[in-house]
């Protein structure tokens, strides 16, 4: 099954700007990232997912790719590069590139060419439009505030860009366009990296003649997601690129696919599609967002999460495969955000990583969740730096009036950044990220949450993230067997087994600071049972069929039966 070691692997995304700066100019970068690969061996994570360091004008850190086959000259050389790829993998360390591909950046030598003329040869590269009745083509709104089309007097037409206006979205339908991503694909596999993470994967392929979105806001603009994630071509291109491009290197493939179904992830993620490997569904990302969106702050509720998470993990058994994961460069910590990142911040982080890491998928450890690192509330916008957080500030407080208290609270629990301040190394100056300013603040709780202080503590986050990756490692049953909920109905209580033939592993969260009693409900009969892990020192480890969980507490047992 070598084919397959993306299924056993654990995954550590790094956001390079925000990891380690190796000469002081306030931005992390590669040489930062390369002396930090014994920690990261370390910790035993298998793949390094890097976010983008192609060459970009940084309006979308790095998102906005400018030379797809240059890096970006704050992260360093193509030297730089090619000592890092080869150092991981003298180390065993597997290396997965961001592929940014849905767009560009407006200062892409392609859009600069697009933009210049209607004769063009790299026109149809874009989306191009004309406006209707002085507005824009269609109704469309951008994920980054305000509409999805940005005119330009050149030549008195629209483009699409259903990010920011600095990232133009490429014209998919065109197979000049693809054959260009395919070739840029290429010249970084045949330098030896293992794999792409896919930005926006299931938005490259819009519906013909970009529809109007159904239901305008009272500006007249609508959602248009329907006509543009999970279009109609998109699994012919992507069949495409595997047919040319993935199947001839042994590489993993994870896309990001907002607004994916089990069902259409079996498609993109299916065995046997001959597309990608797996995908990052976002239905649990959306459970504490209102009607409004992701700015729309409700309450989350644990039975919500159960239930979505645990429909993955029954529709993708067999078929397809899950990736798993609380967090990433787009959303805030995983602590502040499902645990408690107050006084049972280290319980609470360590029960988040059992309930995820234990599930059938690959996981994606992000820079600073091992830590334990928490989210982050500046005092003032001039504070923040994410494009994002500018655009929704600018549109609902300085054009629209809104409470900036309200705005600036909704990104204090929402915002990207709070993901993005730098890597807290230890309690010194600036958390020992940089020598000089950082891009953007710390966290102020660095002297206390740091990697100097997690190493020292045999009790500390890390180490526990350490024994729960070596578990996946030591227990291979762990990557097939069947999951199950049990307790569905439970408001504080996540438990669910993974069973294969007589071996059963029961995985028990205590989500909240109550001290609920979990009741283990009658089943198959198993003569061993083992405590493998937990949080808290537990007194009796063979009392499996009902005890008291203290806030935040975790166990998992495994069982076996003698046959
Ligand atoms: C993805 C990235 C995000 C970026 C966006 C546009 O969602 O994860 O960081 O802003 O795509 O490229
Ligand atoms: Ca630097």
């Amino acid at each position: 099954m070598a084919q397959d070691w993306w299924k056993s692997a654990v995954v550590y995304q790094i956001y390079p700007r925000s990891f380690m700066d190796s000469n002081g100019d306030g931005i992390g970068d590669l040489q930062g990232i390369l002396g930090k690969l014994d920690y990261l061996q370390d910790l035993g994570v298998d793949v390094l997912w890097l976010s983008p360091i192609y060459d970009s004008p940084n309006d979308d850190n790095g998102y906005d790719i400018r030379d797809y086959k240059k890096i970006m000259s704050e992260f360093g050389t193509m030297e730089d590069f090619e000592q890092l790829l080869l150092q991981m993998h003298r180390r065993g360390l597997k290396l997965v590139m961001d592929l940014v591909v849905n767009h560009t950046s407006d200062e892409h030598p392609w859009f600069v060419e697009s933009r210049s003329s209607i004769d063009s040869p790299y026109r149809n590269y874009y989306l191009w439009r004309k406006g209707k009745q002085g507005r824009e083509p269609n109704n469309w709104l951008s994920y980054f505030s305000g509409p999805a089309w940005e005119y330009d007097s050149t030549t008195q037409e629209y483009y699409l860009h259903l990010f920011s206006r600095k990232q133009p979205d490429l014209n998919w339908d065109n197979p000049t366009v693809r054959q260009q991503v395919y070739d840029l694909m290429k010249f970084w596999l045949d330098k030896g990296i293992d794999g792409f993470r896919m930005d926006v994967i299931n938005h490259i392929s819009k519906v013909p003649g970009l529809p109007d979105g159904s239901h305008p806001n009272e500006r007249g603009y609508a959602w248009g997601g329907e006509f543009f994630a999970n279009g109609p071509r998109v699994h012919e291109y992507l069949q495409e690129m595997n047919h040319q491009v993935l199947s001839r290197y042994d590489v993993m493939t994870v896309g990001e696919t907002g607004g994916v179904s089990p069902s259409d992830a079996r498609l993109y993620a299916g065995f046997n599609r001959q597309e990608l490997n797996m995908v990052f569904q976002f239905e649990h990302m959306n459970i504490d967002a209102g009607p409004g969106g992701k700015w729309d702050l409700k309450p989350w509720k644990l039975t919500d999460l159960k239930q979505v998470l645990s429909r993955w993990q029954q529709e993708l058994h067999g078929t397809a495969w899950n990736s798993l994961y609380f967090g990433n460069h787009d959303q805030p910590r995983s602590v502040s955000r499902f645990g408690d990142d107050g006084l049972y911040r280290v319980e609470s982080a360590k029960m988040l990583a059992t309930c995820l890491m234990l599930q059938q998928g690959t996981p994606y450890i992000y820079q600073g969740e091992e830590i334990g690192m928490t989210n982050v509330d500046f005092p003032s916008i001039k504070d923040y730096r994410d494009v994002e957080i500018m655009n929704l500030w600018q549109e609902q407080v300085e054009q629209g009036g809104a409470d900036p208290a309200k705005v600036l609270h909704a990104i204090h629990v929402k915002g990207r950044d709070n993901a993005r301040t730098p890597m807290q190394w230890s309690a010194d100056a600036h958390a020992a990220f940089t020598v000089g300013e950082p891009w953007i603040k710390l966290n102020p709780n660095y002297p206390q949450v740091n990697v100097a202080q997690a190493v020292a503590d045999e009790n500390s986050v890390y180490h526990y993230y350490k024994r729960l990756i070596r578990l996946r490692k030591q227990h291979p049953v762990l990557v097939d067997a069947r999951y199950d909920l049990i307790l569905p109905n439970h408001q504080e209580i996540y438990a669910y087994t993974r069973t294969m033939e007589t071996e059963q592993w029961l995985v028990v969260c205590n989500f909240f600071a109550g001290q609920p009693e979990f009741v283990l409900p009658s089943g198959d009969f198993y003569q061993t049972t083992e405590l493998v892990l937990s949080n808290y020192p537990v007194l009796d480890s063979a009392e499996v069929d009902r005890f008291n969980l203290r806030p935040y507490e975790c166990r998992v047992y495994r069982r076996v039966q003698h046959v």
